[in-house]
């Protein structure tokens, strides 16, 4: 443990506050790096440039965009540097060109793209140690660099579900996730009232998190977990994915036309379903939240299990809303920032934990695994909050809003801890399934059950 010795800055800051938050960005930035690198080394060159599927990009054309944004908003835009190469912003630009399109595009070459997300982050380098961190609201308390460590988490993950698309040997590995240390099952009341949704505060946080606003919700009930692969197992088995009365016109209209009859990356084979993740092939565990579902399927399951997603705003209060104070947390064991011990983030493991594996993780009253492991899909569409400013750029959201996008919370083993939080908002089409996202239910609380839960 170091002393902090403050000396004032030449901006009359207190000088140890601004390098302790210097040495966070710097981590933050390396490790998302690490990443990146990580997950563009192991595969040889033809795989960087193959397109894997429709849905994603080259694994090559991640790794450019990655260092042209961190051009744009940090090197150009914060930091006032010189352009690096202003000719690579429309090849990179992903509104200019569908993702099914891209490997047509004169990209830069793997070598050429690792050269250049290099050159850019030596000058990220100059400008994180010569800009005052303030004085703007771009660069207040550091927030460009958060917003492109966040992007370049957030390509990781893409590029992730690139890898689980990709056929042939497998390339990536990690320990397995852990199994369940207690038991965990069964549904939490939360009863009704009033909470603050979103913030204004969280310095890192996204224009669509903002700001915080007081939102009033009737009593409702959620469940402790996520759904499992026992209990989809078993929707299945019920007829599930033949019932047209369990599915919404449009879910059924898309299960028929797609083929769905189970997760996507499940094979059946003998009496048994089995699961294809980054190359291998292992039994579907039972204790483990189902994967790669779409929004479709989320809702026809909790159609047959007599219940429902949870609304967005439920989800954030479930995850957030503490009684005792009647305040909102970061996160729903409190402020510490997430460990190996509270929640399945960052690609420590390459598939989500057993249901009960992280106790420290839980909420106050009894919710589990809200963070990490599976993105929860919910009910309710993508929509700005009320006060809502695009943030540097519309289109980060603000071109999204009311669209055909359903939100996700919470996040999934394949992201990082730097961009999730339990205000964090995930967004995709509903008939999207490549992507690490599972659900747990909710339901109104009757009248009658509500008396219980009030003596
Ligand atoms: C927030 C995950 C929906 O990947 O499309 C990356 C994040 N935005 N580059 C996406 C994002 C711009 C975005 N999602
Ligand atoms: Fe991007």
């Amino acid at each position: 443990m170091s002393v902090d010795v403050d000396v004032a800055g030449p901006h009359g800051t207190d000088r140890s506050e601004s390098e302790r938050l210097r040495e966070r960005i710097a981590r933050v930035l390396e490790r998302a790096r690490e990443r990146t690198a990580a997950l563009t080394a192991a595969v040889p060159e033809s795989d960087l440039v193959a397109q894997h599927s429709p849905l994603m990009s080259p694994l090559v054309w991640d790794l450019a965009h990655i260092g042209n944004q961190e051009e744009l908003w940090l090197v150009r835009d914060a930091g006032g540097r010189e352009p690096v190469r202003p000719d690579l912003d429309q090849l990179y630009d992903a509104f200019r060109h569908a993702r099914a399109d891209r490997p047509a595009l004169p990209l830069l070459d793997p070598a050429r793209a690792q050269a250049y997300v290099a050159t850019v982050r030596r000058k990220t380098w100059d400008v994180l140690a010569e800009h005052p961190l303030r004085g703007t609201r771009l660069a207040e308390d550091g927030f460009v660099f958060g917003m492109v460590a966040q992007h370049e988490q957030q390509h990781d993950e893409t590029m992730l579900a690139t890898h689980q698309l990709r056929v042939g040997a497998p390339a990536l590995s990690a320990p397995p996730a852990p199994a369940a240390r207690v038991p965990v099952s069964g549904e939490i009341a939360i009863p009704a009232g009033e909470f603050t949704m979103g913030t204004s505060t969280d310095p890192w946080a996204l224009d669509n998190e903002r700001p915080a606003h007081r939102v009033h919700l009737p009593a409702f009930a959620i469940d402790a977990a996520p759904v499992t692969n026992a209990q989809y197992e078993r929707f299945i088995a019920d007829g599930g994915y033949q019932r047209t009365e369990l599915w919404s016109a449009r879910g059924w209209a898309h299960r028929t036309e797609a083929g769905l009859n189970a997760p996507q990356f499940w094979e059946c084979h003998g009496n048994s379903w089995w699961r294809r993740a980054f190359g291998v092939l292992t039994p579907v565990d039972p204790q483990q939240p189902v994967l790669h579902v779409c929004w479709f399927e989320a809702q026809a399951y909790a159609t047959w299990a007599g219940k429902r997603l949870p609304t967005e705003p439920e989800w954030e209060k479930a995850a957030r809303f503490d009684p005792v104070t009647g305040g909102s947390r970061r996160y729903p064991w409190g402020e510490s920032e997430p460990s190996a011990a509270t929640a399945n983030l960052g690609q420590r493991h390459l598939e989500p934990a057993g249901v009960g594996a992280y106790p420290a993780g839980a909420t106050p009253t009894g919710i589990h695994q809200l963070i990490g492991d599976v993105w929860e899909w919910t009910a309710s569409d993508f929509t700005p909050y009320p006060g809502f400013h695009a943030f540097p750029y519309r289109e980060y959201s603000q071109v999204f809003f009311g669209g055909d996008y359903k939100v996700l919370r919470g996040g999934s083993f394949g992201t990082d801890e730097v961009a999730c939080r339990a205000t964090f908002r995930n967004w995709d089409h509903p008939i999207r399934r490549q992507i690490f996202a599972g659900f747990r239910l909710a339901r109104d609380l009757s009248p009658h059950e509500l008396e219980r839960a009030d003596s």
